[in-house]
């Protein structure tokens, strides 16, 4: 099923944030699909405020991975993996253990992996428009 979430301004993205919680069901791995500056990680970081995150929430541009906890107590990991150049740094970090550990991922340059993402991967499109708005597409 494909969805559409418009964002309208800054002001607005908790909003939007809310619409993208609801529409999660049970899926755990997210893969953010967007340009540079198209908006993933200041999504990530509403969608993450929403579940009730009080870290703050940054890029993960040190680590590979961030892990943040749901006001329920469950884990996020949110992954950043721009700075990869071999699928092995991958591996010896032990992807796995996250990706099918049932915790939320939220991924962002999720192409340097493509190949290892799962099967029941939720793509999610963001693009920035003329009018400066973000379009979110899930699919
Ligand atoms: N929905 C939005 N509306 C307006 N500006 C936004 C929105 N999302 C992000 N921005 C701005 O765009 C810039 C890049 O956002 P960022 O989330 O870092 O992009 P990405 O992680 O995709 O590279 C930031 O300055 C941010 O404030
Ligand atoms: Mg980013």
């Amino acid at each position: 099923m494909e969805t559409t979430i418009q964002i309208k301004s800054l002001e607005s993205i908790q909003e939007a944030a809310h619409e993208f919680v609801q529409k999660m069901g049970d899926s755990t791995v997210f893969a953010f699909r967007g340009e540079m500056g198209a908006g993933k990680t200041t999504f990530i970081k509403a969608v993450c405020e929403e579940l009730g995150v009080e870290d703050v929430i940054n890029s993960p541009t040190f680590a590979i991975v961030n892990e943040y906890r749901s006001r329920t107590g469950e884990l996020i990991y949110h992954f950043d993996f721009y700075r990869i150049n071999k699928l092995e740094e991958v591996f010896d970090f032990g992807y796995e253990d996250y990706f099918f550990s049932g915790a939320l991922c939220f991924i962002e340059w999720p192409e340097k992996v493509e190949d290892l993402l799962p099967g029941d991967c939720i793509n999610v499109y963001i693009s920035e428009k003329e009018d400066r708005t973000r379009e979110i597409i899930i699919k």
